[in-house]
């Protein structure tokens, strides 16, 4: 299949192009590499892309409609849009590169989706659009019109664009929720990277609502099985809930990493941060009834691979 992924010198874009190269697929890749975080880890993610020979990569910014035509094909079996503004905390900092990319970026993909007439749209929504959800485990049916953060905003907003496409023009468009995605090659921006660096460094860890959260926390390669299954099988309409399902409180999460270093945390205990939540749940049942998705990897593996990556990664450092 020809695949078009945009952020994949993101690190769920990353995962998911370097299995489907491996699986013989063709993969047009798409990232603005912007510094939202070091760039060079974006970099060599996409370095270790572009070894094979069935990656075409362009460095575009997806919210530039003209640049972004260039680059479609009447060929694409499907694209997967995972490139935007991630981070609730980074959204009240910034606020307007959210909307330059998640929302604009989004209407030029559905945009050239339509012109080109591409059979299959699968695109990153976020566990975030649950908000402060008091049913729990989080299903897909629940009412969703309270974001409490522009993050949150921007990914539900992403869901009814997506929907007003498929209805107007017959669009195949699947939504995926990920739910806190964690691994090798991760993001700076999240805890388990800030926590090892900082663990390893003997430098504090600052720990939100005094370690009273629950976060599921999902190994990315399990992601991008469900993300494999969503390109696989194109569906006219659907979201799913893509996490482990099983909700692991902070402080445990923190014992893992600190099994994996050696060492043990000091810890700085802080308020909940604004537009953050306490506990995320997902009911995976829907996704592992029509995508066979099956995550595999539990905590105490995922963190101990990421823990052996980073160590290696940054051994020079
Ligand atoms: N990692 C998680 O836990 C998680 C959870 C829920 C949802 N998501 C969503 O999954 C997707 C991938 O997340 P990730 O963790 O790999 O984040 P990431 O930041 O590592 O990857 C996103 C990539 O997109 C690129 N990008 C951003 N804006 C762009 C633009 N306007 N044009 C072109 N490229 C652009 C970035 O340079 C980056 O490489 C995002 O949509 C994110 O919102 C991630």
């Amino acid at each position: 299949m020809k695949i078009l992924i945009t952020g994949t010198a993101g690190f769920i874009g990353f995962h998911l192009a370097k299995a489907l190269l491996e699986r013989g697929d063709q993969i047009i890749g798409i990232d603005n590499l912007n510094q939202y975080y070091d760039p060079k880890l974006k970099e060599s993610r996409n370095d270790i892309l572009k070894q094979h020979k069935n990656y075409i990569f362009h460095k575009i910014d997806i919210s530039n409609r003209e640049e972004l035509k260039q680059v479609f094909e009447k060929d694409i079996d499907t694209i997967v849009n995972l490139a935007a503004q991630a981070g609730v905390r980074y959204s009240l900092e910034n606020p307007f590169v959210y909307i330059t990319s998640n929302e604009m970026g989004f209407l030029n993909i559905l945009e050239l989706a339509k012109d080109f007439k591409i059979k299959n749209i699968v695109y990153a929504s976020s566990s975030s659009v649950y908000g402060e959800c008091k049913n729990i485990p989080f299903k897909e049916t629940e009412q969703l019109d309270k974001p409490i953060s522009l993050y949150a905003a921007t990914k539900k907003a992403n869901e009814q664009m997506a929907y007003t496409y498929h209805k107007l023009y017959g669009l195949n468009c699947t939504g995926l929720r990920f739910f806190t995605v964690y691994g090798p090659y991760g993001r700076p921006d999240m805890a388990l990277f800030k926590f090892t660096k900082n663990i390893l460094e003997d430098k504090p860890i600052d720990v939100y609502n005094n370690g009273d959260m629950k976060r599921d926390f999902t190994y990315v390669a399990d992601i991008v099985q469900g993300i494999a299954a969503s390109i696989d099988n194109p569906l006219p309409y659907e979201i799913f809930n893509l996490g482990r399902g099983q909700p692991q409180d902070l402080m445990y999460f923190i014992k893992c990493i600190e099994n994996n270093t050696g060492k043990t945390a000091m810890k700085n205990m802080m308020p909940m941060q604004m537009g953050d939540v306490p506990l995320t749940y997902a009911d995976t049942s829907k996704a592992e009834k029509l995508l066979q998705y099956a995550p595999k990897t539990n905590i105490e593996q995922g963190v101990k691979k990421f823990v052996e990556w980073y160590k290696e990664y940054y051994k020079d450092e």
